[in-house]
């Protein structure tokens, strides 16, 4: 059987305001690699070559900056724009062209899980089903589509964000499918928040005698839409994949304790790092401490700053500050306190910033 992928990277990422105002959702990094990179490494991983992208006008153009034609991964990427947000069936059928009728792995671009995709997309292959769907035990479904299921992990109902759940089940943003779908799609109406919803086309395949599976994740899900869920994310991944490998250069007065990774030409003077953790290429670091879980980007300078559980991306410039912790801060950001400071903040921060002091 010949898959496709379809990685959903458009929406407007609003929960992630400011750092979405200038780049997509999909492309803010973990462990100093964008999302939807891990997203590629695990379809390529379940040999699936073929890859339709939905973008958004507002930040299609930065996906495409960064992913490319796809030959990075020997993948050959497709892109196809959604002019609105107006859902995830919305997308499937904006993508017609592109999928045809070949069976076809649906990835949201912000969602990551423990292990990939491989062991899902080997049975949904040797299977007979025309769907099959990922889901995860979760603490509060309200927030999500929720599955119930019958006997032999049968799907018997689901639905959208519902005020009562009927089950602990939230689907995962990543989903099997036979071309069975599109005739779902054509016959279910928007929700009430105006989306033609995966789930209700799930439902209406279900209900229409189509065969729907589900599979139960053990390991981690990480669903990035939100601050705190990066930081999350970044944490766990940096658990998993950090690795002790200093290519940069580190003084003798400096200590690097852990799973650190120094990239290229970074230098670290007179600091601790504690890992896991991860400085990116060129970045400098001068009597600081970084702790763990923090993963500073790539041209930064920090110096006299103490960093623990946070993503710094590109080009930053800290200083003077003792204890940053918690904290997303997007590109180019200057952060820095002076020695002979007044009682008083002085800030220059962009729309819909956040600043807790
Ligand atoms: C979407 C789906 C939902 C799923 C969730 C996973 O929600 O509609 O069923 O549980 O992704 O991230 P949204 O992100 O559109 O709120």
């Amino acid at each position: 059987m010949y898959l496709k992928a379809l990685i959903l990277a458009g929406g407007r990422g609003t929960r992630l305001r400011p750092l979405t105002y200038t780049t997509a959702k999909q492309l803010i990094p973990v462990a100093n690699k964008p999302i939807i990179y891990f997203v590629l490494e695990q379809i390529r991983a379940a040999g699936i070559k073929d890859i339709g992208i939905i973008v958004s006008p507002e930040t299609g153009e930065n996906i495409k900056a960064v992913v490319g034609d796809g030959s990075c991964w020997e993948a050959n990427v497709t892109y196809v724009l959604q002019e609105e947000p107006a859902g995830l069936a919305h997308a499937v059928k904006t993508a017609r062209e592109f999928l045809k009728d070949s069976p076809f792995l649906m990835f949201l671009g912000d969602n990551l899980i423990q292990g990939g995709v491989d062991g899902l997309v080997s049975e949904f292959k040797g299977g007979s089903c025309d769907a099959v769907i990922q889901l995860k035990k979760v603490k509060d479904p309200r927030q999500f589509g929720v599955a119930v299921l019958g006997p032999d992990n049968q799907v018997l109902r689901l639905v959208e964000k519902p005020k009562e759940p009927p089950s602990d089940l939230a689907l995962v943003g990543i989903y099997l499918f036979s071309p069975a779908v599109h005739a779902a799609i054509e016959r279910i109406k928007p929700s009430w928040r105006e989306e033609l919803e995966i789930t209700d086309a799930i439902q209406e395949m279900v209900n229409s005698g189509c065969r729907v599976e589900a599979r139960v994740l053990e390991g981690w899900w990480l669903d990035t839409g939100k601050k705190d869920d990066i930081l999350e994310a970044n944490r766990v991944v940096l658990d998993e994949y950090a690795r002790y490998e200093v290519g940069g250069q580190v003084d003798e007065a400096s200590q690097v304790v852990g799973r650190v990774s120094i990239e290229k030409s970074a230098r670290i003077n007179n600091s601790v790092i504690r890992g896991p953790a991860v400085i990116g290429e060129g970045t400098v670091i001068k009597d600081s401490f970084i702790g763990p879980y923090t993963a500073i980007g790539k041209g930064s300078v920090l110096e006299k700053v103490s960093v623990e559980h946070s993503v710094v991306l590109e080009n930053c410039s800290l200083f003077g500050v003792e204890r940053i912790e918690d904290s997303l801060i997007g590109c180019n950001v200057r952060v820095s306190r002076d020695a002979n400071r007044r009682r008083a903040f002085r800030l220059f921060l962009g729309d819909d910033s956040e600043v807790a002091l």
